[in-house]
C-alpha cells in the first residue's frame, strides 16, 4: 500500500464561536502546564496572529487564571512596516516622541488585546531589519509548538499573499488591493493602511509543530472550503496547510 505523504488536515466542528476559541485555549493551556521547561529552547512557544478571528483565544486564555505563563514564549506572526516613523514624525516635538508602539501597529494590538493581562516570558514580533534572523530565532527557542491562524478572504496566512511560495521564510511583502480593503477597517482611512509587512512565511509557519486555523463568518466559508477542501495551490497560500502532519482547521457562521 502506498504510505500517505502526510496527515491530512483535521476539521473540528465546534459549533460556535466561543466553543472553537476555547478548545484552542485548552489546548495552549495543557501545552503550558505540560511542557514547563526552564530552559530557553525547552519552553512553551506560542505562534499568534492578530485580526478579529484569534480574539475570543485571547479572552479564554485570560481567564485561565491558575495556568502560568511567565515561561512562555509569544511569536507573533506577522507585523506592519511603515506606521513607527510617521507616528514619531507627527509625534515630534510633543510629549511621547520616540514612544515605540504606534496605536494601529500589531503589538499595540496585541498589547491592548492580551499582553496587559497575560505575563509572558517574552514576546516577539518580525520587523523589517530582522527577515534573515527571525526564524533562528525561532528554531534557537526549540520551534513554535502550537501555532494560531486566521484566514484572510483572498487566502493569505499571516500575509502570505496569494502567489507566495511553500518554501518562503520571513520576508517583507507588500499587500494586496484585497487585504488593504479588508484591514481599512481598523483604520480612519483606507489611505492609513501600510502598504507593505512583514509576516512569517510559509515554510517557517509550516515548521510549527501544531496549528490551528480559525475562521468565522459567512465571508469566510467559500475560501475556507477553497483552501481545505481543495487542491493545493499559491493562489490560495492556507492550502499550503494540506501538506502539515498536525494541522485542525475550524470554521463556524
Ligand atoms: C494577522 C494575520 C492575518 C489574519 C487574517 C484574518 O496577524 O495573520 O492573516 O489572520 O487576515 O483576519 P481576521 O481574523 O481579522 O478576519
Amino acid at each position: 500500500m502506498i504510505q500517505p505523504q502526510h496527515m491530512p488536515v483535521k476539521f473540528k466542528h465546534p459549533g460556535s464561536y466561543q466553543k472553537m476559541c476555547h478548545l484552542v485555549a485548552s489546548n495552549i493551556k495543557d501545552l503550558v502546564k505540560g511542557k514547563g521547561g526552564k530552559e530557553y529552547h525547552n519552553r512553551p512557544v506560542i505562534g499568534l496572529a492578530t485580526g478579529t478571528t484569534p480574539l475570543g483565544v485571547y479572552e479564554e486564555l485570560k481567564k485561565m487564571k491558575n495556568t502560568n505563563f511567565s515561561d512562555t514564549y509569544t511569536i507573533n506572526v506577522d507585523e506592519y512596516i511603515g506606521l513607527e516613523p510617521e507616528f514619531n514624525a507627527r509625534l515630534k516635538g510633543k510629549e511621547g516622541y520616540g514612544f515605540p508602539q504606534h496605536p494601529k501597529s500589531y503589538y499595540h494590538y496585541m498589547t491592548e488585546h492580551l499582553f496587559r493581562d497575560i505575563n509572558f516570558k517574552r514576546s516577539f514580533f518580525p520587523g523589517e531589519s530582522q527577515t534573515d534572523t527571525f526564524d533562528s530565532l525561532i528554531a534557537a527557542m526549540g520551534g513554535i509548538d502550537i501555532q494560531i491562524l486566521g484566514i484572510g478572504t483572498n487566502g493569505h496566512i499571516g500575509f502570505n499573499e496569494p502567489g507566495t511560495s511553500r518554501d518562503s521564510l520571513t520576508h517583507v511583502v507588500d499587500l494586496t488591493e484585497s487585504t488593504i480593503k479588508d484591514n481599512s477597517r481598523f483604520f480612519d482611512t483606507i489611505n492609513d493602511v501600510p502598504k507593505r509587512a512583514i509576516t512569517m512565511g510559509i515554510e517557517s509557519i509550516m515548521r510549527a509543530k501544531r496549528i490551528y486555523l480559525l475562521a468565522q463568518g459567512k465571508h469566510k466559508k467559500d475560501i475556507f472550503d477553497k483552501a481545505f477542501k481543495g487542491e493545493i495551490t499559491p493562489d490560495v497560500p492556507a492550502s499550503y496547510l494540506q501538506e502539515h502532519s498536525d494541522c485542525t482547521v475550524m470554521y463556524c457562521d
